[in-house]
């Protein structure tokens, strides 16, 4: 097969070109799809680490307020106060609750404002305190949400893996046989489609470990991004090598 794309009339060429642009225009959309699918998981701009966690395994990151109550801060706080606060935090109406008249004394605003701006305000002497401003809703609202994203249920999942699987696979046998009709030295020709077949088996393997331990996040993204990388890398070499000038006749 070496040196066969060389080889070929034009019309063969153009028709390798043509197929490498597709299949590039392909890889690239999905880099963006996944962007823009994922990106808005967490509050957070951008794609960021927490919404792939949490698309892939889930998420669940109590809000900084709600591990400063549970880790007993502050320690003059009274038990039935901190769990009011708890309870406000871990519910669903942090908003419309935080200065709700009906809960008294109990009321969110009213507990902080007895509780912790004499530290927690701006104009407070603690040095380290008053860097975490608690007098406005504005200020709390920052601290108050926890981040609970579920994973992508396991039958969208299959559905995903079904059509990933047989489609990339078959993407990469057809990149893993054009790079081998290509003249670039044997190593090349062998090793990067193979390294980016390793690639999308680990990746795709790894998008079901990860339901079971969050560390596995780490392999789809190295995975992920090896397989892709090196899928752009072929298709460019095919597209080099056809428009490299032709060869009479392929060597064995
Ligand atoms: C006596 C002063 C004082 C009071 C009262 C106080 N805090 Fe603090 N708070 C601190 C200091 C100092 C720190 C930074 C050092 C630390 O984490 O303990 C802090 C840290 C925090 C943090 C950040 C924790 C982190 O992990 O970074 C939060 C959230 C917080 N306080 C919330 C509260 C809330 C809510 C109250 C009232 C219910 C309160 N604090 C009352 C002094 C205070």
């Amino acid at each position: 097969m070496h040196g066969t794309i060389r080889s070929l009339p034009f019309p063969g060429r153009l028709g390798v070109i043509c197929l490498c642009l597709v299949l590039l225009g392909g890889l690239v959309a999905s880099a963006f799809y996944l962007y823009q699918h994922h990106e808005k998981k967490d509050e957070q701009p951008g794609l960021t680490l927490i919404d792939l966690q949490g698309a892939y395994h889930g998420v669940d990151n109590p809000s900084l307020l709600l591990k400063a109550l549970n880790a007993g801060h502050p320690e003059t706080l009274k038990a039935e106060q901190r769990s009011a606060l708890k309870a406000w935090l871990e519910g669903t109406r942090i908003v419309e609750d935080y200065d709700n008249l009906d809960l008294g004394d109990n009321a969110p605003s009213e507990i902080i404002a007895a509780n912790c701006v004499s530290c927690h305000a701006r104009n407070a002497s603690d040095p380290v305190a008053k860097k975490i401003p608690l007098d406005y809703f504005d200020d709390v609202k920052k601290i108050a949400f926890s981040r609970r994203i579920n994973p992508v249920p396991a039958p969208i999942l299959l559905v995903s893996t079904h059509a990933h699987a047989l489609a990339l696979g078959c993407v990469f046998f057809v990149i893993g046989v054009l790079m081998l009709a290509t003249s670039w030295p044997r190593i090349m020709r062998q090793w990067l489609p193979s390294l980016a077949l390793l690639g999308l088996f680990i990746d795709l393997g790894a998008w079901w470990l990860s339901r079971y331990a969050i560390e596995f996040v780490y392999v789809i993204i190295v995975a992920g991004g090896a397989f892709n990388v090196l899928g752009v890398l072929c298709l460019l070499c095919v597209i080099i090598d056809a428009l490299r000038p032709g060869k009479a006749s392929p060597q064995a």
